[in-house]
């Protein structure tokens, strides 16, 4: 749910979330142009942001569809009017069986992906769908050096695929392979060189093994915000990635194409507008946002405008700020901006993320998808 608004920032209580509109739209325009001018289809990751509704303009910019990391976000998205959805992460109690074929009976005509690595996963889902008359869509997950869920490139994937095909509830429809460990790797031609290396043997044993009509993939989905333009003549059909919208300070901190240590391809749009509410001694100011509202999981967040003051966390609700000798001082009061290290665990504590635009507020969308790691 969006509503449109018109008031100046200064007027927006703090701690809140708040994107800049103009960053988030040309990092939105830049990724679909990438995708549009190498024949991928886009389908963004959306655990990063959690908005129907900004899931639905990715879609309106010519994104094929979305994923989800999980089967709850794909409930919110698909409540919201998104049809073409890849689940992510692979499910397995009956209780998440069930919501999965109740999907499949509710949006008759939403295209439902499922990620799967084993096959205790067909057996299950395909005893499910078949009592609730579904054919669910599934694709397999690789192994892809980050040795999280993923079955490996050889004659394990080709006897689950196997197994697919015979399942008659479940219907093939290709291959996962993200890196996500090689995401952050800070130099440009060695994230390059990693993300190829990478996805190699699955592709590899794609044009060896997965020759034939029944087992060759038609959708390969993979890639990230990092490493979304590594992979010329590596035939992806689909690109994952879901940071870029919003970025963060870890995703900054990664070098760019042209050797520059920070990443220039996106920029910076996530925010969260604090307030300074104590200044203790002139060496230190606190803010009104500590690790319930920004994540510290990658690392500290990031003081705009002032590279010289450091945030350091002090604790739930507060955010230490150290200052060196030259920087500008604040003042109980002031107004500040905090770039978030890491978006996703960032946007997942707030309820609201205001859009703003040249110091107004013009948007606010609530957060539907919030808490849904169900
Ligand atoms: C399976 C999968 N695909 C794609 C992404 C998107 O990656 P990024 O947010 O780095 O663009 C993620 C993020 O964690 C993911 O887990």
């Amino acid at each position: 749910m969006v509503t449109e608004h018109s008031y100046s920032l200064e007027k927006l209580d703090t701690p809140s979330l708040v994107v800049d509109l103009e960053a988030m739209e040309q990092n939105l325009k830049r990724m679909q142009a990438f995708a549009s001018q190498h024949s991928l289809a886009l389908r963004p990751h959306t655990k990063a942001h959690k908005i129907p509704a900004l899931a639905a303009i990715q879609v309106s910019l010519g994104a094929q569809g979305i994923c989800v990391a999980k089967l709850g976000e794909a409930e919110v998205m698909l409540a919201g009017g998104i049809k073409d959805i890849l689940i992510t992460t692979p499910i397995a109690n009956p209780i998440k069986l069930e919501r999965l074929t109740n999907l499949y009976l509710k949006y008759p005509d939403a295209r439902i992906i499922q990620v799967i690595d084993h096959s205790d996963h067909a057996i299950t889902i395909d005893h499910i769908a078949a009592k609730h008359g579904v054919l669910v869509e599934v694709l397999i997950e690789a192994e892809c050096g980050q040795q999280r869920c993923g079955v490996e490139a050889g004659p394990e994937l080709l006897s689950l695929i196997e197994l697919v095909n015979k399942l008659p509830a479940v219907k093939y429809s290709g291959i996962q392979a993200y890196t996500g460990h090689l995401q952050h790797v800070r130099d440009y031609q060695e994230r390059v060189k990693l993300a190829r290396s990478s996805v190699k043997p699955v592709f590899d044993f794609i044009s060896n093994r997965l020759t034939t009509p029944e087992l060759k993939p038609e959708i390969i989905s993979g890639g990230g915000s990092g490493t979304y333009d590594a992979y010329n003549n590596i035939p992806f059909t689909e690109l994952q990635a879901g940071s870029y919208l919003f970025m963060d300070w870890d995703y900054h901190s990664i070098g760019s194409s042209d050797g520059t240590k920070f990443y220039k391809d996106f920029d910076c749009a996530l925010k969260v507008w604090t307030t300074v509410i104590s200044r203790p001694t002139p060496d230190r100011a606190v803010v009104d946002a500590g690790m319930k509202c920004l994540s510290i999981d990658s690392g500290m967040p990031h003081v705009e405008s002032h590279e010289d003051i450091k945030y350091q966390t002090g604790g739930d609700e507060h955010g230490i700020l150290h200052f060196s000798e030259n920087s500008q001082s604040l003042n109980i009061g002031d107004r500040i901006m905090m770039i978030p290290s890491h978006c996703d665990t960032t946007l997942n504590q707030f309820d609201k993320l205001y859009g703003i635009r040249d110091g107004m507020v013009e948007k606010c969308w609530v957060i539907e998808g919030r808490g849904r790691s169900d």
